[in-house]
């Protein structure tokens, strides 16, 4: 399937199964009484959602909204555009964002920045991966599965160039770095 280039496993199936899990319990904790909205980023945590709603044990609803910064290329353009918002309103409601990895911190900030105008009751994020890269804003991520380096990854929702979202595992590209 992939095999006409190298890639090596960053994180593998049963560390991202178990971590989701771990998450899945401290979100079921958290929100015990309370119906939140998953708000899923678009594409790149649509694996990750589908599996963390199923670690979560209280009544939730789902949202996805889609967000662009890369286009298409590897570097943040630095600018966040919606590229598909919201069905919903979000006014007093629990709204817990889903996103798969965090670099710049720039679609986030954006994200919150952008929702919290919408009047929530509360904003929390839950992130699978955070990349080791200097921020000028410290992330609020709540839920947060792995600290990464600063490397390109795929897999488990992550693409390059809209390949590999399927993997199992987050991995990289090798010879690339
Ligand atoms: P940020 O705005 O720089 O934090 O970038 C966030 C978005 O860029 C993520 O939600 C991903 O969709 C994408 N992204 C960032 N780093 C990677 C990566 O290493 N692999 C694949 N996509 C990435
Ligand atoms: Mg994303």
């Amino acid at each position: 399937m992939n095999n006409d280039r190298k890639i090596k496993v960053l994180i593998d199936e049963k560390r991202i199964r178990d971590k989701v899990k771990e998450l899945g319990k401290e979100i079921t904790e958290d929100y015990n009484g309370k119906t939140p909205v998953l708000i899923a980023v678009l594409k790149g945590s649509f694996i990750f959602v589908a599996d963390i709603c199923r670690q979560i044990k209280v009544p939730v609803v789902f949202d996805f909204m889609a967000v662009s910064s890369y286009g298409n290329s590897r570097v943040s353009s630095g600018i966040v555009r919606i590229t598909k918002d919201l069905d919903f309103s979000i006014e007093n409601r629990d709204v817990l964002i889903i996103e798969d990895i965090i670099d710049s911190g720039r679609t986030l900030n954006y994200m919150i920045k952008n929702l919290e105008a919408r009047n929530p009751r509360s904003i929390e994020v839950c992130a699978l991966l955070d990349k080791d890269v200097p921020r000028k804003k410290k992330n609020k991520i709540k839920y947060k599965g792995f600290d990464i380096p600063d490397k390109f990854v795929i897999g488990y929702g992550l693409d390059v160039g809209e390949r590999y979202r399927n993997l199992p595992f987050v991995g990289y590209i090798k010879d690339e770095q």
